[in-house]
This record gives structure tokens, sequence and C-alpha cells, in this order.
């Protein structure tokens, strides 16, 4: 069976104030009525998938039900880590969990913080990765680069046609968030994708692999694994051995260094919603380029996004042009758009002020 294993316990603040250390972007409702982790949800409901197995945190357990539930679906299961110990850990737990109960599991890993509109063209990419995957290589979807930014993983395939295939293809080198020169010159070449963040594996290439190049990782997770506690429909990794786990994402563990890592090109939209522009672009707005969402309303506004994410507190816009404003019950973000990166000075300003 193939497995959703859905990560959900990241938390972001380039999305400040909407997303919090208490509740992280993937459980809002940030571009449509779903929220980002039940469009994930939703985007493996079908036939062939098995219910997701999510993996999150303490913080984290009750949303995480009552949104599955909200989308009337089970989950496989649901670990909670005890403490945040980046993507290698939490997929290297996914896959030991998982092959004590089905040792021909599949797993599609993905974050439930993306937006991926287009659910069917997605899952046809999955099943025109599916045969490598069952080989045994290590297959993550790649996406076409507008930009050079810094904060993806490049993924070098052998000619700029490769990225434009219907078919896993080969890659030459991961590069993991690459400088600003190395991204230029990678984006110059014409021979890159951007990694979606998105993994396809059997459960057991993947414990080969962390066996191959992180296997310091493998004795604590296996442990964490071994004495989980289970109750309420959550599996609570042990959090003895857990704390004895490093703290590395699998894109330097695992994808830099494995040999049989291929790229399913992926064409579709996606956004990780990085920013508030991202944010901006991917919701639906007017012919002048307003986009509202709660009670929210603009006179006379361009290129604005405005948001009241409170029921009752009304945010009205003015003449505004390239500003993002958002209205939350405790805290109200006013910034250009262009410059609404500059958040994380903010949530370091507000950490500094206690
Ligand atoms: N359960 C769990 N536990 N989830 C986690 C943890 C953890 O400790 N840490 C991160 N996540 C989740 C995040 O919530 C997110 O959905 C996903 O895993 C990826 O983590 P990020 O921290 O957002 O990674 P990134 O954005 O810096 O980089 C990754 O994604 C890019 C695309 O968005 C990399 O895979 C890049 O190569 C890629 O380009
Ligand atoms: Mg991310």
């Amino acid at each position: 069976l193939l497995y959703p294993v859905l990560l959900a316990g990241g938390s972001g603040t380039r999305l400040w104030p909407l997303s919090r250390k208490s509740y992280p972007k993937q459980f809002s409702r940030l571009t449509g009525d779903e929220t980002l982790f039940q469009s994930s949800v939703r985007r493996f409901k079908a036939p062939g998938y098995a219910p997701p197995l999510v993996l999150t945190n303490e913080d984290f357990r009750f949303i995480v039900i009552e949104q599955l539930a909200a989308s009337h679906t089970d989950a496989s299961g649901i670990l909670i880590e005890p403490e945040g110990r980046n993507t290698a850990p939490a997929i290297l737990a996914a896959a030991i969990w998982l092959l004590a109960r089905d040792p021909d599991a599949v797993m599609i890993v993905a974050p439930s913080d993306h937006v991926i509109p287009d659910d069917t063209e997605f899952r046809a990419a999955i099943d025109a990765a599916l045969p490598r995957a069952l080989a045994g290589d290590l297959l993550t979807f790649g996406i076409r680069p507008d930009r050079p930014e810094t904060g993806y993983g490049y993924l070098e395939l052998a000619s700029p046609d490769a990225c434009n295939a219907s078919e896993p293809q080969p890659l030459t080198r991961f590069v993991e968030k690459p400088d600003l020169a190395a991204a230029e010159t990678l984006l110059a070449a014409g021979n890159v994708l951007w990694n979606a963040g998105i993994f396809l594996f059997t459960a057991r290439a993947i414990l080969e692999a962390f066996r191959a190049h992180a296997p310091e990782l493998i004795p604590p997770v296996e442990a964490a694994v071994a004495d989980a506690k289970d109750d309420l429909g959550f599996s609570r990794l042990a959090a003895d051995p857990w704390s004895q786990v490093d703290d590395i994402s699998v894109d330097y563990a695992i994808m830099e260094r494995a040999k049989n890592l291929r790229v399913m090109p992926y064409s579709g939209a996606w956004s990780d919603l990085g920013g508030w522009q991202a944010v901006w672009q991917e919701s639906e707005a007017d012919e002048t380029g307003t986009a509202l969402s709660g009670e929210a309303y603009a006179i006379d506004c361009r290129d604005t996004l405005l948001r009241s994410e409170t029921p009752g507190l009304r945010l009205v816009g003015i003449g505004l042009d390239d500003i993002v404003a958002v209205a939350m019950h405790d805290a109200v973000l006013v910034a250009r758009k262009s410059q609404s990166q500059r958040v994380r000075e903010a949530v370091d300003l507000l950490k500094a002020e206690g």
C-alpha cells in the first residue's frame, strides 16, 4: 500500500502573525475553505492510498485530530515527536513504524503546508514515478524554478530537456539551500529544478539509505519507536532515546548523499507559501490585484492583501498599493508587501521585548 506520510510538526515564522509556534500555517485557512493540512489529506484520498500517517508534536495533536475529523478521515497512525528533530528523524521513525506493520509499505512523504491546486495531476505524477520507487530508488519531485531562491533545494539534471520529462530522471547533483551566487549560477545553467520537498520511496529503501548515509540516527530512532506509548489514537515516541537523536533535515542527511535519487519533474502549480507575497499570489484577487479574507474591505487599493482573522474585527484599506495587512485578535501586521519577508525581524523584535 501507498501511505501518505504527512509532516505536520514544523512551525514557521514567515507568515507571522498568522503562523505562530502555537498555531503554524499548515493548520490555517490560507487560500481557500480548507486548511493546508486538510488539503494535503484530501490530495491523497484516492484509490490505492492508505489513510495518512501523520507526524506531529504534543502541541498540535488535538488540532490534527480535529482537522482529520472535519475531513472525515481516519489516520493510519499519528506519531508524536517528543521534540522537533527536523525531517530526517521524523521520516526515519515513520519508515520504521510502517515496516513493523507492512513490510512492503511505500511512502509518499509530504509537507502539510504546501499549495498544490491540482490533486489529479499530482497523483498522476506519483503514478508515473511509482515503478522506480518500487524498484528501490528514492524519488523527489522537481518544480520549474523562476528565481534564484535560496530557501530551496536544487536538483541538477543532465540537460534542460530532462527538466521537462514526464518520467523520472537521474540527477547529477542535489544542492540544498545554495547561497545566492550559487543559486544564480544553477538557475542560469537551465538544467535545474527546485526540490518540492515531497518524496516517494519504499520504507525499505529509505531505511537502507539511512543505514548507508546516516547510520547514527538509526539506534535512537528505532528505540523511540519500539518504546512508543499508544494512547487515544496517538503513538508517543519514547522521549529518552528521542532526545539522543540529531537535529538534521532529510535533505542534508540523505538526499545530498544518496546515489539512487531520481527526480520526477512536476509541471503543475506548486507553492510552499514561504511568505505573504506568496500567499497574495495564491489568493483570489480582483482585477486590481486586491485579495481580501475575513471581514476585510478595500477602497481604491491595488496589489494588496487584507486579512481579518478575527470574527467581528473589520479591516478597511483605502488607497493602498503593495500592502499586506493581517489583523489577529492580539497582533496586527501592516507592511509593504514587497518587504514582507522581514516579518522575521518583527518576530525577533517582539521576542527581545519579551
Ligand atoms: N513532523 C515534523 N517534525 N515535521 C517537520 C519537522 C519536525 O521536526 N521539521 C520540519 N517539519 C515539516 C515542516 O512543517 C514542513 O512542512 C516540512 O517538514 C519541511 O520542513 P521545512 O523546515 O519547511 O523545510 P524547508 O522549507 O526549509 O526546506 C525543504 O522544503 C523545500 C521546499 O519547500 C527542503 O526539502 C528543500 O529542499 C525544499 O526545496
Ligand atoms: Mg518549508
